[in-house]
């Protein structure tokens, strides 16, 4: 598999009692490996590294140009429109919400539509801004559109913008957004397309402005796309961030500074603030330019055979309980039995050598309505005591294009066993607050493990 040939960090060996394992990661929902491609060309670009924009000399000239273009491939990407749209870079769609909230210049009686089913990163930035309100979701943790159409309609025409995930980070659901983006213009409401997980995994179009299924504003992190060097972005109407100060003023976003008086940049300067990650966004542009060669369509529709090869397979490991259903990206969260999450989290690292998640990954709201828990005060004792692993949750596996069915098949091995002899890795592991979770009763785990920090890594 070419794109597998060209992933960092695959041969990687952990230490698992005794022994050492390939290591398998199951957490490209949180962040995917680089490419050696990449990074090759980054250690050559690294010769014409300069400041940019503001230096005169042959460098700064090469890397401005460089650092301009690569925003148009950005946007080229995922179909923004060169003229009528600006791509600006920022760390990651966490930052990118959090500027377009601001940018936005919302009154706090105005209203944001966003949905039971976001990461808090589409969530807590709209609740600082405006008055927020919820499209419910179903038991399957599919959002519900009837709930949906009742907000647009009974808060016509004070709702500013419709927040919504392409594809959650808990159940992967894929939400229909160009179906979405057509009710809210119906409203004359924009929509905003949290891209975090589902530009990775499809190919993406946000559509040209004049179909009434263009999607307005579009985030993504780079670090979930291949490419973690420290890159996001904020794609949307050039009209939007035209106009007033950038919540963070300051050098390179100006044009003339007077004593009492400022003329900002154009977009996207005026909200790029400081030196920017130059360095990110080539990597970020020659990682999608990659991609867009072995092709979007191609990668999407292997990792949807990996999905759905990987849910045949999980389901028939006795007592798995799977949330959320399709149309899904390679995101599958589930809980085993009755073992505590974090324990089965520890189980695969420490036993398994595998990379995974557990807990609410910051959507808890949404895990909670899926596990069909109410909020309860037991979750601030478990919080102020430090047990917050204790919360209840799920274990999270997450699937990237360059994954196997070899890996899956090892998964599926593991919690086959696991689930089969419960008690022996009860017996093996004990909760320990200081570590924020399970760990093994086995003191060579940590010799083992700041062997790895020291000598593996480097550090
Ligand atoms: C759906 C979704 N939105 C937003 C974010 C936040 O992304 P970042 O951590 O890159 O800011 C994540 C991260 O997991 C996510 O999954």
């Amino acid at each position: 598999m070419i794109l597998r040939r060209n992933i960092k960090g695959l041969k990687v060996k952990v230490p698992i009692r005794g022994r050492k394992r390939n290591y398998i990661y199951f957490d490209n929902a949180a962040s995917t490996p680089a490419l050696i491609s990449v990074i090759n060309e980054l250690y050559d670009y690294l010769d014409w590294y300069s400041g940019v924009h503001r230096g005169t000399g042959y460098k700064s000239l090469v890397s401005s140009r460089i650092y301009d273009d690569a925003h148009d491939i950005i946007g080229r990407f995922v179909g923004a429109d060169s003229v009528r749209d600006t791509v600006i870079m920022v760390k990651n769609t966490s930052e990118a919400i959090n500027k377009l909230s601001y940018r936005l210049q919302l009154n706090p009686a105005d209203v944001v539509i966003t949905t039971d089913m976001e990461h808090h990163s589409n969530d807590l930035p709209w609740r600082a801004r405006a008055r927020v309100e919820y499209a419910s979701i179903d038991r399957q943790g599919r959002l519900d559109t009837e709930s949906l159409k009742r907000h647009l309609k009974s808060n016509y025409p004070r709702t500013k913008l419709l927040a919504v995930c392409g594809a959650s980070n808990v159940t992967g659901h894929v939400n229909d957004v160009h179906l979405l983006a057509r009710m809210a213009h119906e409203y004359g409401c924009p929509i905003l397309v949290d891209g975090a997980q589902l530009v990775p995994h499809q190919h993406f179009d946000m559509k040209p402005h004049n179909d009434t299924a263009h999607i307005d504003y579009l985030a993504f992190s780079g670090h979930k796309i291949y490419s973690p060097f420290g890159s996001g972005v904020l794609i949307g109407p050039r009209n939007t961030f035209a106009g007033g100060p950038p919540e963070y003023p300051g050098g390179g976003t100006v044009k003339l500074v007077m004593t009492d008086k400022v003329f900002w940049a154009d977009p996207p300067d005026r909200d790029e603030a400081g030196s920017p990650n130059v360095i990110g966004t080539y990597a970020l542009a020659r990682t999608l330019m990659y991609l867009d060669r072995l092709g979007m369509d191609k990668l999407g529709r292997y990792e949807q055979e990996l999905t759905d090869y990987a849910l045949d397979q999980l389901q028939q490991v006795k007592g798995i309980t799977i949330y959320g259903s399709k149309p899904r990206v390679g995101v599958i969260s589930f809980n085993l039995a009755d073992l505590p999450h974090a324990l089965l989290g520890a189980i695969l690292c420490f036993d398994a050598g595998m990379g995974v998640r557990t807990g609410c990954f910051c959507a808890q709201k949404y895990v909670r309505q899926l596990l069909g828990l109410a909020e309860s005060d037991h979750y601030l004792e478990l919080y102020d005591s430090g047990r917050m692993a204790k919360i209840p949750g799920m274990v999270r596996v997450s699937l990237a294009a360059y994954n196997t069915r070899e890996e899956v098949d090892e998964l599926v091995r593991w919690l086959k066993h696991i689930a089969a002899h419960p008690h022996k890795y009860r017996r093996a592991y004990r909760f320990a607050a200081s570590q924020g979770g399970y760990w093994p009763i086995d003191k060579k785990i940590d010799a083992d493990l700041s062997n790895l920090i020291r000598i593996d890594a480097g550090f």
